[in-house]
Order: structure tokens, then sequence, then C-alpha cells
């Protein structure tokens, strides 16, 4: 009889931990990300140890005939649990940047973040449902199941998202992001080209103080992102580098207010004036630049459209919240007249800070 009530306490704390794991996961913009994987370790051991206690249970998972439709509910969202974080348990090591960086198998920040979404949602559900089979107050039990899992939905599609554009403050070593391998360039050295928020908006000297601003701070400076990867192809090849500099107006230092400013600009296709910058004396240019609604953020634009590329390499990097590169190579094709514009190579906004191997590979396959 302990035993049995020991058995209840232990499975009743493992459940607990997961769920309370799971939501500290969601905000992992603020636990930093060896925390997070480490919490991931801490989840898995619990999943395991959650099977283990339920191991009679799990065989019937699989039995549908003559049950009743809450329990099949109920097995399908153990099924389909189970399944997910099989998966992200692959998916977990694949995105891991500290302790299983040499694990490259499914690798996508996308899927990661849509299979905790998942988790979380389906992990509501099944425990939802056996409180929904144990209870008799059967309506509260099936109305806040699913208030449950709209919520669970709307913390991983939404809020995470939004959480991590709008309130990540990353601290780096600056030549500890920047130097990596020398990459030996054939032929004559091209220019790099980039945009970034720093140098382009009115942000304040205190940095910290700076709320939803979303910043990169090197050695307790303000840096763009994209100016830190203009600076690692510098670091391998030893190029001159220019900045799209907006002339008039900057953006607000707020990262929300910026995205409302940039998708007006986008909407009546403005063409920001910009300081010029002049290409004519080479014969490649690498474009860096942030995905700003789908596509170049308008002062790229109209540097773009102010040159001529007759004859000229055109290579992009695009940095990106989670939208690949939507339309913006098609777009730069069409504004960067006369060039030669090659495939672009997308990385995700968390993953800049230590590209600096991934640059070194990729100057290396374009030369
Ligand atoms: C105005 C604005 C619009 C953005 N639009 C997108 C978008 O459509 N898709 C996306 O994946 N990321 C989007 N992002 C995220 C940026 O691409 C990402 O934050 C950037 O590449 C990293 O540079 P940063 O740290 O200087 O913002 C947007 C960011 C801003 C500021």
């Amino acid at each position: 009889m302990e035993n049995r009530k020991n058995g209840k306490r232990i499975s009743l704390i493992v459940d607990a931990l997961m769920y309370i794991i799971l939501l500290v996961q969601m905000i992992y913009v603020f636990t930093g990300n060896i925390i997070h994987e480490i919490l991931g370790i801490g989840f898995f051991i619990c999943l395991a140890a959650h099977i283990i206690i339920k191991r009679r249970l799990l065989l019937s998972t699989f039995r549908f005939r003559n049950k009743s439709a809450p329990r099949i509910i109920a097995n399908i969202s153990t099924i389909l649990l189970t399944a997910a974080s099989l998966l992200m348990a692959v998916s977990s090591m694949g995105v891991s940047r500290t302790l299983f960086p040499w694990f490259r198998v499914m690798g996508y920040v996308d899927l990661h973040i849509y299979l905790g979404t998942a988790i979380l949602a389906l992990a509501v559900l099944h425990g939802g449902m056996q409180g929904y089979m144990r209870t008799k107050k059967k309506k509260t039990a099936a109305v806040l199941t699913a208030l449950g899992c709209a919520a669970s939905l709307a913390v991983g599609l939404a809020l995470v998202p939004y959480l991590n554009r709008h309130f990540k403050v990353v601290r780096i070593d600056r030549a500890e992001a920047v130097q990596g391998e020398k990459v030996d360039w054939k032929g004559n050295k091209p220019l790099v080209v980039y945009f970034t928020r720093l140098g382009n908006t009115d942000f304040d000297d205190d940095a910290d103080a700076v709320s939803g601003a979303s910043l990169l701070l090197a050695d307790g400076e303000l840096m763009g992102s994209d100016q830190l990867l203009a600076e690692m192809i510098d670091d391998a090849i030893d190029c001159d580098v220019r900045a799209v500099t907006v002339t008039g107006e900057k953006y607000p230092s707020s990262y929300g207010d910026t995205v409302s400013v940039a998708g007006k600009e986008l909407r009546s296709n403005a063409r920001p004036a910009v300081e010029p910058i002049d290409i004519s004396s080479y014969d490649s240019v690498i474009l860096v630049y942030p995905l700003w609604w789908g596509t170049v953020p308008m002062p790229v634009a109209s540097f773009l459209e102010g040159c001529d590329f007759s004859g000229k390499d055109l290579y992009l990097i695009a940095t990106q919240g989670s939208s690949g590169y939507g339309s913006s190579a098609d777009d730069i094709a069409k504004m960067a007249k006369g060039a030669e514009v090659h495939k672009v190579m997308s990385i995700y906004c968390d993953d800049i800070p230590e590209a600096r191997d991934r640059i070194g590979q990729w100057l290396r396959e374009i030369n």
C-alpha cells in the first residue's frame, strides 16, 4: 500500500516536472541556450521515467477495439505525443549548439519550434484526457483541456517567436566570434556590403535601457548582427566592407516599432535615401541583409537600384527569424540590374554569433 502511494507520488512529481520544463523551454530567450539544452536533457530523462512507470498502460494504448470515444482520443494523443517526443529527441540534438554540435541530423530550427509546440499541446491533451476519464465533472474537464490546448498552441506559435524577436539581448566576445580560419580568395577581392539596424536606428547610448529592442552586445558595445557577419567575412578574406546607411530619418529603437515602420515602407514601395557606395572597382559584391517582411529592407533596395551591377557577381547572405529568405533573391535579381545573382545562404538569427565556420566554408564554395 505504502509502495503504491510512493509510486503515485513519484509519478506525479515526474509529470509535473515535465510540464514545468516544457513551459520553461518556451521562454528560452530569457534562460539562454545552455540552460535550454540541459533542461531538454532533463525533459527526456523525465519522459523515460514516465514511460517506465506507466509501462503496463503503454501497450493498451494501441488497442482501440470496444473503446469509448474519450479513451480513443486519449490513446491517439499518447501515440502522437510519443512519436513527437522521439522526433524531438533527434531534432534537439540536430539544433544543439553546445552539447551536440557534431550531430547534424534534422537540424532545422523551424521544425524544432513546431515540434515543441506540438508536444506542449499534446501533453496538455494527454493529461487533460486522463483527468476527463477520472472526474465526474466531464464538461469542466473538456472545456479546460480544450482551452489548455489552444493556449499551448498560442504560446508556441505566437508568444515564442514574439519573445525571441523582441526581447533578445545577445552578449558576445567580439574577437572570439569574428576570428577563424583564413580563406585563400582567388582573384579580385569582393566588396562586402551589409545592412543592419545599428547605424540606421536611433538607439540610446545605454543599450540595456532600450526595452524591447532585440540587441547584440559585443564586449558590451552595441553591434548589428549583419555587421558581425560582414566582419567575419573580412576576417576570413581581408576585404573592403561598407554599410548601407540611411541619410534621412532613422528607424525607432523599439524592435516592434521598426517592424511596423518597415511594413509601411514595403507597402508604399519606399526607397529611403542612402549614402552612396561605389562598387565600380569590384568584380563581385557580397550582400549581407536581414530579411524584413519576407524581402530586403527598403534601404537595401535603394542601394541595389542605385548601382550598376553589369558584369558583376552578387553573392547573398540573408539573416532571418524563421522564414528562409522569402522572395528576397527574386526581388534582388530585379533590383540589381546586370548582376549575376547567386544562390542565397540563409542564416537563422540565433545562429549568427556562431556562424564563423559556416562563413568560411561558404566563401570556399563560392570562390
Ligand atoms: C522590420 C523587421 C522585419 C522582419 N521581418 C522578418 C520576416 O519577414 N521574416 C523573418 O524570418 N524574419 C524577419 N525579421 C527578423 C530579422 O530578419 C532578424 O531579426 C535579423 O535577420 C537579425 O538581425 P537583427 O538582429 O539586426 O534584427 C524582421 C526583423 C525586422 C526588424
